[in-house]
């Protein structure tokens, strides 16, 4: 492996819902997940988070795996209905104690906190009010950002407002696959608007709180047309509009782009000015890219999705493509020039049916051959000039993956959820080895 920065930084992350469990304590309220969980036929197994990994109770000895790993940081998110139950009002100490803990842990540990407020699991009360379709949503969200950061806002290290806006906006709104489950397609614009809104007034909530740096984490997937036809580019490109830039255009100051579904009649005066305030860094989630085509006559869509060939494939049935990566942080490069501020990679990751073997070892060398392709990739693009500043791995443990429920194991860490037991696996041992290095 090529050598990185000295002041490269290395980690894992995770988020409340997939691993915490611990839902009724401390009068942490219920969150959208929780209700979604619980509807016949929205998760594989039919499993909820009740349990998850039971990080809750466990976050010492989960900090422990951390410190043995060695990672220089640790992004966890922070359970809004932990914090504010009905998503309004004052913070609930209990809920803000359990993450002062976490926090002087990792500290303790010598782990950078990174903290993510909103990855996805909305209280329920808000959503009973419209949810992200609800502008008051935003005005919410700041609130929440501003108590959170009374609390830790001296130790967090990086704070991180909204995790994929766009795939909440697309799975939960638009296609109904993730909680809320709504199935609004493009008529779901407003959770973007009111997602970006909550994101820049956060900002400044954050900004009165604390000096440490304030980021986003998106999703990014790197569009591959399906052929060469106009039809095939011109779907590629309304695609790539959607996903890539929707959620990037107006935060680094370029309002919206010509996407499907923008509505500007949802934008208010004002509303870009709040959404571009300066970030310090870019979260960049990867996991493949994606292959585009035309859409057939009729279709209610302006493209549609079609599998990638010639890749090797995780558990998911995603495409290992480490060179979309690489792609990625150039084209965000060349896109947004002096306007892109630092990225970090806050995901990378797959997923293996991981299994211990006769002695209680769990070997992943497809997941040690996917980390070892994509930080190769990163190192790749710092070469061609990309500000690349860190690197997480997704996640330190396998959890519970929304609506594959317990089915899909993404971790650096083998739980084998009935006895909560943690194994390890092969990968900890090689990206400790590459950290250390
Ligand atoms: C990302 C999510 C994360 C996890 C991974 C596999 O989209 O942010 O919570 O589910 O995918």
């Amino acid at each position: 492996m090529p050598d990185f920065p000295a002041d490269f930084r290395w980690g894992v992350s995770t988020s409340a819902y997939q691993i915490e469990g611990a839902t009724t304590v401390d009068g942490r309220g219920p969150s959208i997940w929780d209700t979604f969980a619980r509807e016949p036929g929205r998760i594989v197994d039919g499993s909820t988070g009740d349990e998850a990994c039971d990080h809750h109770h466990r976050y010492a000895e989960d900090t422990a795996l951390l410190a043995g790993l060695g990672v220089s940081a640790y992004r966890f998110s922070i359970s809004w209905p932990r914090i504010q139950p009905t998503g309004a009002g004052q913070a609930l100490t209990a809920g803000l104690d359990f993450y002062d803990r976490l926090v002087d842990g990792l500290l303790a540990a010598s782990v950078d906190p990174v903290a993510t407020l909103f990855h996805w699991d909305l209280p329920q009360a808000l959503e009973d009010a419209g949810g992200w379709l609800n502008r008051d949503t935003a005005a919410r969200f700041a609130e929440y950002a501003d108590v959170t950061a009374a609390r830790l806002g001296d130790r967090v290290k990086l704070w991180i407002t909204l995790n994929e806006p766009f795939i909440h906006m697309s799975l939960g709104h638009g296609m109904g696959v993730h909680a809320p489950g709504r199935v609004l397609l493009f008529d779901a614009f407003p959770v973007a608007h009111h997602q970006l809104l909550g994101h820049g007034l956060a900002v400044a909530a954050l900004r009165a709180r604390t000096a440490s740096p304030v980021a986003i984490a998106n999703n990014y997937s790197p569009v591959r047309p399906a052929g060469d036809s106009d039809a095939d580019r011109a779907a590629a490109a309304a695609y790539d509009a959607l996903h890539n830039r929707l959620f990037t255009d107006p935060l680094l100051g370029l309002g919206y782009p010509d996407a499907p579904g923008v509505d500007p009649t949802v934008v208010r005066d004002g509303d870009l000015d709040v959404i571009a305030a300066p970030i310090d860094v870019l979260g960049v989630n990867y996991y493949n890219p994606t292959g585009i085509r035309a859409p057939e006559e009729g279709s209610p869509l302006p493209f549609e999705i079609v599998p990638l060939d010639g890749y090797p494939r995780t558990a998911f049935d995603w495409p290992v493509a480490p060179d979309g990566l690489r792609e990625l942080l150039l084209q965000l490069r060349d896109r947004y020039g002096d306007a892109l501020p630092p990225i970090q990679v806050t995901e990378s990751g797959c997923a293996y049916d991981d299994a211990p073997d006769a002695d209680g070892r769990v070997d992943d060398p497809e997941r040690i051959a996917y980390l070892d392709g994509h930080v190769r990739a990163v190192h790749e693009a710092i070469g061609a000039g990309v500000p690349v500043t860190g690197y997480f791995v997704w996640s330190l443990l396998d959890n519970w993956e929304w609506a594959e429920g317990f089915t899909k194991r993404f971790g650096l860490v083998h739980v084998d959820y009935p006895t909560q037991r943690r194994t390890p696996k092969s990968s900890y041992a090689w990206f400790r080895d590459l950290v250390r290095r």
